[in-house]
């Protein structure tokens, strides 16, 4: 008799992208390792800052890691993306996480990961989004507007800085006494649920 065996679904090969703290990283990192994202694997951490600190984690936890300097590229005469492209192919990465990279992608890392990069920002999209509009702030301005709300947004990246479509978003009330420190802590308390929360829904669809 045959017997056929069922073929084991691949895991999805993250390629997590960041620029400094790199807490997002940790907890998708972290939702992986206690079964919250299953699937998936980080296979790549990439930062565009050699200070990022998310980067000497990533090392410590054993992923590998590539520090790409926009300045070394400049002056090796060769494109910050052509050079991620690379380490994207050569890790055979499926879909790229942004989580903190503060770098804006050109045409040719979007054609070739077309509806294949996802983003987490820090505010309900489309408030507080565009160019200039990233961490800290994006707290500031809301503070200065007196919002009652705020909250964080996991997108898909397109050409449109922030305006690709929501995959998920997580509403945190701004309190009285805030300040940027405080609501940023809290907003990321939500970015790292929300995160992983989108990924493992998001994932298995493409
Ligand atoms: C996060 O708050 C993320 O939403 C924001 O940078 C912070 C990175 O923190 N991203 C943007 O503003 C992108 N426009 P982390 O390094 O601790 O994950």
């Amino acid at each position: 008799m045959m017997t056929t065996t069922p073929t084991a679904l691949a895991n999805k090969r993250l390629a997590v992208l960041i620029s400094g703290g790199g807490s997002n990283l940790k907890a998708i990192h972290h939702a992986i390792e206690n079964g919250l994202l299953t699937d998936a694997e980080i296979v790549l951490v990439v930062s565009d800052k050699p200070t990022a600190k998310g980067l000497e984690w990533a090392f410590t936890q054993g992923l590998k890691t590539a520090l790409i300097s926009p300045a070394l590229c400049k002056e090796a005469e060769v494109s910050f993306e052509a050079v991620l492209l690379d380490a994207l192919l050569e890790h055979q990465v499926d879909v790229i996480v942004l989580a903190g990279f503060l770098r804006i992608f050109k045409a040719e890392v979007l054609t070739a990961f077309a509806g294949k990069i996802v983003n987490i920002h820090p505010s309900l999209l489309p408030a507080y989004g565009g160019k200039g509009m990233y961490g800290a702030f994006v707290h500031e301005a809301v503070l200065a507007n007196q919002e009652a709300h705020t909250g964080c947004t996991v997108h898909l990246v397109t050409a449109d800085v922030d305006e690709g479509e929501v995959l998920g978003q997580a509403k945190v009330p701004v309190l009285p006494n805030d300040t940027v420190e405080t609501l940023a802590q809290r907003v990321l308390e939500q970015e790292h649920r929300l995160y992983a929360e989108v990924l493992q829904r998001w994932l298995p669809t493409i």
